[in-house]
């Protein structure tokens, strides 16, 4: 059980990769614009995050306050993406959403490692 939870962990964290790295490629690449990757990657945090959140695998309890708080960041980011995707078809895509999206999933992935 405390393996398949590493390896639920794992996926958890190449959902983050996904999500992240597509924001970064376009960031880098100074392009304002939402892609399909995101929202896979946000999928696959999402779903995963959801099944490490229930007690199982190890020992004691999750801190369910830190589940909340990292599972209303993941609703606004999907929110954001959303919106965001919307108005990317209709013209153009606000920075403020663009750059909102990979502040959120770093300060995830920050609650994730720091809040102990
Ligand atoms: C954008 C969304 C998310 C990102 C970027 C993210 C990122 C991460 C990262 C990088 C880790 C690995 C850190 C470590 O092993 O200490 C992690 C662990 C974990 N995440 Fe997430 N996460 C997201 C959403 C969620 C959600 C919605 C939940 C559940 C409600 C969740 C629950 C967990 C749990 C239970 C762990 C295992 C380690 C721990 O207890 O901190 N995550 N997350």
């Amino acid at each position: 059980m405390e393996i398949l939870r590493h390896i639920v962990v794992y996926l958890h964290i190449i959902g983050f990769a996904v999500l992240f790295g597509a924001w970064l490629v376009e960031a880098a690449s100074r392009r304002v614009r939402f892609t399909r990757l995101m929202n896979v990657g946000l999928a696959i945090a999402g779903v995963t995050g959801l099944v490490l959140a229930a007690p199982w695998g190890m020992d004691g309890s999750p801190d369910y306050i830190k589940l909340g708080v990292k599972l209303v960041v993941l609703l606004v980011i999907g929110a954001l993406l959303g919106i965001g995707t919307g108005r990317q078809r209709k013209g153009q895509l606000p920075p403020a959403l663009f750059w909102s999206v990979g502040v959120l999933a770093l300060l995830n992935a920050g609650i994730a490692v720091i809040w102990r």
